[in-house]
């Protein structure tokens, strides 16, 4: 197992009155494995993250990565916050760029991987760019990238996709499949689509309502490459049929 946690809790003070986000989560990932996270909203995911990537310290429990206690220390794994602006006074690959001088790379370095990257995400002609020229689906693609180039091989995504419109939801969807299945990263996605969670993952972890306890961890059977027609099958809608009536109980 990459990624484990063990009894995990976490409550935080509101009104002062507690109020406990979730207690007692166990989860464990394979290497290269991509795993999503679905809850209501509201539910606890973001802090789960926050707490796998040592930004918060949880009140009970540990997170091991590769067998190593890493519990409330960052800097193990690549996070992309739910709301991961580029920095808007910084040109794209100046954003990306980040990634590379965390890692302490010679300038010469920093500047071949930077764009060996940029064009591997489509994005070199627009190294120049600031985000506010960027469409939607590009900050996105740099913000992820930024993320990649951290260098770590376990990745905490948080609903990167959330505020993109469908069809380029959809593409980058696919384009994140391809991505994966070249650098075997291993991922943990928190998403609220039903459907993103089937098409994407391995295994999918439903959360319940806070405070958020796991109500299952379903694997995901289809083959891949999964092809967009997989998305109207048959069998997709016994799942999503299952995933909803589990969100909704
Ligand atoms: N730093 C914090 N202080 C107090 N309450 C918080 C803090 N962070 C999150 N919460 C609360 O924890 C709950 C879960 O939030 P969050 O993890 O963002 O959920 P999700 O990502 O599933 O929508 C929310 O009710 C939120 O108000
Ligand atoms: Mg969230």
């Amino acid at each position: 197992m990459t990624l484990s946690v063990s009894n995990l809790s976490k409550s935080y003070l509101e009104n002062n009155q507690e109020v406990e986000v979730f207690r007692n989560i166990d989860i464990s990932l394979e290497k290269g494995s991509f795993v999503s996270l679905i809850g209501p909203s509201g539910s606890g995911k973001s802090t789960f993250l926050n707490l796998i990537s040592g930004i918060e310290c949880p009140d009970t429990g540990k997170v091991y990565l590769n067998g190593k206690d890493i519990t409330g220390t960052s800097g193990n794994v690549g996070y992309m916050f739910q709301k991961d602006l580029l920095l808007p006074w910084r040109t794209l690959e100046q954003n990306v760029r980040l990634g590379c001088d965390l890692r302490g790379f010679d300038k010469k370095t920093t500047a071949d991987e930077t764009s060996k990257w940029l064009e591997r995400f489509g994005l070199l002609e627009f190294g120049d760019y600031y985000p506010h020229q960027l469409s939607g689906g590009m900050r996105q693609r740099g913000a992820l990238l930024r993320t990649i180039l951290f260098g770590q091989s376990t990745l905490l995504l948080d609903e990167p996709f959330g505020a993109l419109d469908a069809l380029t939801r959809r593409e980058m969807q696919y384009w994140l499949l391809s991505i994966w299945n070249e650098m075997q990263n291993t991922v943990l996605f928190v998403t609220h689509d039903i459907e993103e969670a089937i098409l994407l993952s391995d295994q999918i972890i439903v959360l319940s309502k806070r405070p958020a306890e796991i109500v299952e961890i379903m694997d995901v059977p289809f083959p891949r490459p999964r092809k967009p027609e997989l998305i109207l099958s048959h069998e997709i809608l016994e799942l999503k049929k299952k995933l909803f009536h589990l969100l909704n109980t």
